[in-house]
């Protein structure tokens, strides 16, 4: 009997510690799933109807991982970029600065606007500015600097040091950059905010390209490729990749607003489990 009664709670023991861990995989795999949609502040998604609060939570948790990484970034390369406010050449690349010689006015109105631009950005996607005026005057702003930033963009994408290949993927960046961000400002006078939604993400995916280019530098600088080869792969796979990327986000939350009720719904079936 006691021996019936211990076996018995050894096997509860199990079952529980095998759910636990079953529970741990799913979170954990469910997780990663997100993530790899890139399924950050930006988008949740909660496909399943019975995803348990663990697989809710673990989501959240990475995704705000991913938008604390993404903020890290913008604020820490718009601040390097600030170094051309002293509107000293030597602060470019010597590959480069032929660009900026020739073209001073152009290439300083990009870098000074540029950099606000990727700061500013980065918080407009907090849901606590929404809703405020220093979510519409300070969007208002970020549409100026990406308009000014991509004509000037385009301006020195021609005539750039490092060849008609890099320049037709930074002119392409442009013009991409120019009318995402036109057609968010767009959709936002028209009251029409999925729409205005979905185009700051791709918008802002773009601005965000500052952000890959300088990643794929010092990688490919790892990898032993020469500062013109990295160069030619960041001025196309700095938009290219952050394209997609903005996509899958777009993808992963089509319905805005309907997190609350998931989440709440997620919670409900847990605790009557
Ligand atoms: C998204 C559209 C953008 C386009 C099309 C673009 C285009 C360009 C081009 C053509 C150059 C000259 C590079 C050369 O001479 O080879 C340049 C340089 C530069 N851009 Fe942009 N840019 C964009 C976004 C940004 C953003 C958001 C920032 C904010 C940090 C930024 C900051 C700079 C800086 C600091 C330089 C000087 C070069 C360097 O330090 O890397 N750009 N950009």
């Amino acid at each position: 009997m006691g021996s019936a009664a211990a076996s018995g709670k050894r096997e509860n023991a199990r079952d529980h510690g095998f759910s636990r861990l079953r529970d741990f995989w799913r979170t954990l795999t469910y997780s990663a799933l997100m993530a790899g949609q890139g399924a950050l502040p930006l988008g949740w998604h909660i496909s399943d109807p019975d995803i348990s609060e663990r697989h809710v939570e673990g989501t959240l948790v990475l995704n705000r991982i991913g938008y604390f990484a993404l903020a890290f970034l913008a604020v820490a390369i718009s601040l390097v970029s600030m170094r051309f406010l002293t509107f000293d050449p030597g602060v470019l690349a010597e590959e480069l600065r032929a660009n900026l010689l020739g073209n001073p006015l152009l290439f300083f109105l990009h870098t000074t606007v540029s950099p606000f631009a990727l700061l500013l950005g980065v918080f407009q996607f907090l849901p606590a500015t929404r809703r405020t005026a220093w979510h519409r005057w300070s969007g208002r702003l970020y549409v100026l600097l990406c308009l000014l930033g991509a004509a000037s963009g385009l301006g020195i994408a021609f005539t750039t040091t490092m060849g008609p290949l890099v320049g037709s993927g930074f002119a392409i960046l442009a013009v991409l950059w120019f009318a995402a961000t036109y057609n968010a400002y767009r959709f936002a006078r028209n009251r029409d905010f999925a729409r205005h939604r979905r185009w700051m993400i791709r918008s802002y995916a773009l601005t965000a390209a500052a952000i890959t280019l300088r990643l794929i530098l010092p990688i490919s600088g790892l990898a032993g490729l020469s500062f013109a080869q990295g160069y030619l792969i960041a001025a196309w796979g700095c938009w290219t990749i952050n394209i997609v990327i903005a996509e899958l986000i777009i993808r992963a939350r089509p319905n805005p607003g309907a997190l609350p009720d998931r989440v709440a719904s997620a919670r409900k079936d847990t605790l009557a489990a």
